[in-house]
């Protein structure tokens, strides 16, 4: 009796502590971070430098797999399209503030949670924002149409009132692929719990009992929950151009 008292408590107390070595910090002020919240969580639980600059591949692939099981090919993808806009001056490493590029993955018009370069900030997280998208999550989970809902209110939106609107469903869809696929992890469901956590704190959700997937995510993964998005918004595929469209923005 007592000692599975003690056992429970045990096992209550590991389950409210970040990894070792990994817990959360703020960012100082002299920390570089990125317009991504998925990245940024990661350099604020030291999976990759917390000081966010002169970050090599290596360092990333590491990063990003210790802290969502996404595997290398996927992060060297991401990474490669990124490195012709390094400031660090070197031709391997970056800053995690060159992901600020317009309209390369990760900084694009329509973000769930940044505002549109045309009206300034594209960086920073606005609440503002996240609420018009958080406003569609009523369930203890987020489901794909949910999500796909979301995704496309925020979009029309944005495009309503960006006179330089320019993103490509392509972006929009993974990026809302990949908050779903993080945040599913091992429980392979997304908490909307969870997922006001990563974007609001930029922080990833151990101690409400987050654990990475225990199964490696790779491109496939992403492209199949973006193409399900792409879907469930009415779309015949990821590209989603109007039938007869000439826009290739
Ligand atoms: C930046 O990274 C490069 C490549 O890994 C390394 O050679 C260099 O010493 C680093 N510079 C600083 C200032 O950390
Ligand atoms: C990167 O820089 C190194 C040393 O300056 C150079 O030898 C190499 O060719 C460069 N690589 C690319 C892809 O530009
Ligand atoms: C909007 O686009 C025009 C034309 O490309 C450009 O000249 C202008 O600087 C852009 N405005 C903003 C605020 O990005
Ligand atoms: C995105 O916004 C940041 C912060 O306002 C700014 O420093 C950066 O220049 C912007 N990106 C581009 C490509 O202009
Ligand atoms: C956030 O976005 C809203 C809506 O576009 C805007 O009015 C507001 O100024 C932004 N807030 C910040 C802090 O940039
Ligand atoms: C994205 O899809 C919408 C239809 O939902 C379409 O109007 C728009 O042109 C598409 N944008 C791009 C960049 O293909
Ligand atoms: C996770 O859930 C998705 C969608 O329900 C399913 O397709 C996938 O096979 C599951 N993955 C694992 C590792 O159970
Ligand atoms: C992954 O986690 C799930 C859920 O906890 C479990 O059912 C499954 O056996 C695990 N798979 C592996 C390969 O560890
Ligand atoms: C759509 O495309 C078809 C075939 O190219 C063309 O005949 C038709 O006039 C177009 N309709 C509109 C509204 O542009």
């Amino acid at each position: 009796m007592l000692a599975s008292f003690a056992l429970s408590l045990l096992l209550a107390t590991l389950a409210v502590c970040d990894p070792k070595g990994h817990r959360w910090h703020h960012p100082l002020p002299t920390d570089r971070r990125s317009p991504c919240p998925g990245i940024n969580a990661l350099a604020n639980h030291g999976y990759l430098p917390r000081h966010g600059l002169n970050i090599s591949l290596a360092q990333f692939i590491t990063g990003i797999r210790e802290g969502y099981n996404f595997d290398a090919i996927f992060t060297a993808d991401a990474v490669n399209s990124y490195q012709p806009f390094t400031t660090t001056g070197y031709n391997n490493t970056l800053n995690l503030n060159d992901l600020d590029h317009h309209s390369i993955p990760g900084e694009f018009d329509g973000s769930l949670s940044r505002n549109d370069l045309y009206f300034g900030d594209n960086h920073s997280f606005n609440q503002t924002i996240w609420n018009t998208v958080a406003a569609h999550f009523h369930h203890d989970t987020i489901s794909i149409p949910v999500a796909a809902r979301a995704r496309l209110d925020r979009v029309t939106a944005a495009e309503a009132i960006n006179p330089n609107f320019t993103a490509s469903n392509v972006t929009s869809f993974g990026t809302s692929a990949l908050y779903l696929q993080v945040m599913r992890g091992q429980y392979n469901a997304t908490k909307t719990k969870y997922v006001q956590i990563f974007f609001r704190e930029e922080r990833i959700p151990f101690n409400e009992g987050y654990r990475r997937s225990n199964v490696s995510v790779g491109n496939e993964d992403i492209g199949q929950l973006a193409l399900e998005i792409a879907l469930a918004s009415g779309c015949p595929d990821l590209e989603c151009r109007a039938q007869n469209s000439s826009r290739t923005n």
